[in-house]
């Protein structure tokens, strides 16, 4: 039997059966391996400004950024669930979210993402049958600096209470970024929509990475990231290798050339 494409009915099941897994996805290849792979979530985030198209910040992906990986992605999946993120300053009214959230659907987008408390906009999108995960703690689009969030009282309660607001207005998943293990602990339990972590500790009903941090790939180590391997690594010994070879004329041997007689 083939399998059937995820809805956001499957993935909310499992809030109280099994854990959601969800990564960033922001190409064809990556998106076929994830699929089949079984990832339940591929999220074309903003965060393909920084790690794949060099941008300083991801105040600088475009729409027209956003369409083109969904596209992308869309195309290497048959079952995991899609979400794309709305960019920084797609969505400055409810009308405005709702054309660009329209676009990202169009180009293959199961749900769209953005961040922040704004509960019109969940009203407004879920009104015209477009399904909404909601993004709260830190706030990759606008944060000075990126630091833990929720960590003292009244952040806190207003966290829980944003996260309710959230869920009251339709949004139909929640990812919380970077915030106390115990406070993303709560959130999970006050809601009934899946509530998905990264930076958030062990408890909530799923983890999302950036897949180039998982695989170590970035740069840069971050204390959320449990590393699978030095993926950076192996692949400049992989460059260094291919350059050595081409240079000494060892990369082909005679199976690999084509041949015709009489020349
Ligand atoms: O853009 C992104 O990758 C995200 C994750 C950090 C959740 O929003």
């Amino acid at each position: 039997m083939l399998n059937q494409k995820k809805t956001l009915d499957t993935i909310k099941q499992y809030k109280s059966n099994q854990q959601i897994s969800m990564l960033t996805c922001y190409d064809y290849v990556f998106a076929q391996l994830m699929d089949e792979a079984d990832i339940d979530c591929l999220l074309v985030g903003d965060s393909v400004g920084t790690n794949v198209l060099g941008y300083a910040s991801e105040q600088e992906v475009t729409l027209a950024d956003m369409l083109h990986h969904t596209k992308a992605v869309a195309r290497g999946v048959q079952t995991s669930f899609i979400i794309s993120d709305l960019p920084y300053q797609t969505y400055e009214t409810p009308e405005q979210a709702l054309q660009s959230a329209q676009l990202l659907i169009e180009a293959g987008a199961d749900a769209v993402k953005f961040e922040g408390f704004y509960p019109d906009i969940v009203r407004l999108l879920t009104a015209h049958n477009i399904q909404v995960v909601c993004h709260l703690g830190l706030l990759p689009q606008t944060a000075l600096k990126k630091s833990v969030q929720a960590v003292d009282k009244a952040s806190i309660q207003q966290l829980y209470r944003h996260a309710c607001d959230l869920e009251y207005a339709g949004a139909s998943m929640l990812i919380v970024e970077l915030i106390p293990e115990e406070v993303a602990k709560e959130v999970t339990n006050r809601l009934s929509i899946p509530v998905i972590g990264i930076g958030a500790g062990r408890f909530c009903d799923g983890q999302v990475q950036i897949v180039y941090d998982v695989l170590g790939l970035t740069k840069r180590q971050f204390k959320h990231v449990n590393r699978f391997f030095a993926f950076r690594e192996r692949l400049a010994e992989v460059f260094v290798a291919y350059k050595k070879r081409v240079q000494q004329q060892t990369y082909l041997d005679i199976t690999h050339s084509f041949h015709v007689d009489g020349v």
